[in-house]
């Protein structure tokens, strides 16, 4: 069975770069290992958190139970037409390795997800979208162990009951299975390029880009991403902190009554949804610095660590966030951030 380690630092396992200490800790290579690891005593008498790039977290103290990194490897090709290619990815893949790889042979429609941190097991189980796009888009199956049984199951995209940062295995099966693999389908040629999203468009004509193709959407938006969001290789960080809320659209025009510039996009099931970067700038927090963690200067939904920050400290400036924005917007601010 793969080893178990104690008390191991978790600082190099989550981009917010939190040091806190895990009681057990181990990584899984495989699948085989991996269900092993499952039946374990120390698995099964602890608390435990699986770890897929670490960059959806905020770890606000040690964490006494064991830590499973998952470095499940592998893409294989498990159908091809003239027109279309199914691939099959272990969870343990770099999601934007996983992009790279299907941009350099022109395979399309996770372009524009490109340069998302964290693993191909962790895209589903919060539905990653970004310019557009979201992986519910291109997914077909999701398989999993069930942490209980050992056995292995397979979820079809509707079974995955996709929504906005939603999945079934954010809510009714949390902590009850472990992603273990995905199959997605890309196509080889007449792509669905999305260009008419944020400033995917702009980029493009800035760089004079007479044929749009896959790799030049890729570039466009690793562009953007690059100049709005801090690389969590220099500061720390968990990409947006929280998510867009939507309202209903009567509370929506009171709101636009009181501020005409609020900005909003059509949401899911006829709600509005209201960009939070946009409600928390207003309430005067962008740029903030509290010692050495704060909001980001070009991105208001970012929270930073600078270097050596507590997470119960960038937990508290959530909370007063989330504060000010219910005081002045009545509006509640859910973390997208998973908090341990
Ligand atoms: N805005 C502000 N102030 C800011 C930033 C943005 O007012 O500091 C307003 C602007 O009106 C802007 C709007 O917010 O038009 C939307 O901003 P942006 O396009 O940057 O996107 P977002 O809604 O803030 C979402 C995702 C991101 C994803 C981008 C691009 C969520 C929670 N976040 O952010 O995903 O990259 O769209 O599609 O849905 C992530 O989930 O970690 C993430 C980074």
């Amino acid at each position: 069975m793969a080893e178990i380690t104690e008390n191991i630092n978790l600082l190099p396992y989550n981009t917010f770069k939190i040091s806190a200490r895990a009681r057990y800790f181990t990584s899984v290579p495989d699948l085989a290992s991996a269900r092993q690891v499952f039946q374990s005593d120390v698995f099964n008498k602890n608390r435990t958190l699986i770890l897929g790039g670490g960059s959806n977290l905020l770890l606000t103290g040690d964490f006494d139970g064991l830590v499973v990194k998952n470095e499940l490897k592998g893409i294989r090709i498990q159908e091809e037409t003239e027109d279309r290619i199914t691939l099959a990815v272990a969870s343990g893949e770099n999601w934007h390795e996983l992009v790279m790889y299907g941009v350099e042979r022109n395979w399309g429609g996770i372009e524009n997800l490109s340069l998302i941190p964290g693993t191909v097991g962790a895209a589903p189980m919060q539905n990653i979208g970004a310019y557009g796009v979201e992986i519910r888009d291109v997914v077909d199956q999701v398989e999993v162990v069930d942490l209980a049984t050992g056995d292995i199951r397979n979820f079809d995209n509707a079974a995955c009951k996709f929504g906005y940062r939603e999945s079934v295995f954010k809510r009714d099966l949390k902590d009850k299975v472990f992603i273990s693999s995905i199959t997605l389908t890309l196509t080889k040629k007449d792509h669905l390029l999305k260009t008419n999203y944020g400033a995917v468009m702009e980029v493009l004509r800035d760089r004079k880009v007479q044929k749009v193709t896959v790799r030049a959407v890729s570039d466009a938006i690793i562009d953007i991403r690059q100049k709005k969001l801090p690389d969590p290789l220099l500061i720390g960080n968990a990409g947006s902190f929280f998510k867009n809320p939507s309202i209903d659209p009567r509370e929506f025009i009171a709101l636009r009554n009181r501020f005409s510039s609020i900005p909003s996009f059509a949401g899911e099931d006829g709600l509005i949804k209201i960009p939070a970067a946009w409600l928390i700038e207003q309430c005067g927090w962008k740029g903030k610095t509290l010692e050495n963690i704060g909001v980001h200067r070009h991105q208001a939904l970012v929270l930073v660590n600078y270097g050596g920050g507590d997470g119960k400290k960038i937990q508290q400036l959530a909370m007063d966030i989330q504060s000010s924005v219910k005081e002045k917007f009545n509006i509640h601010l859910q973390p997208e951030v998973n908090i341990i």
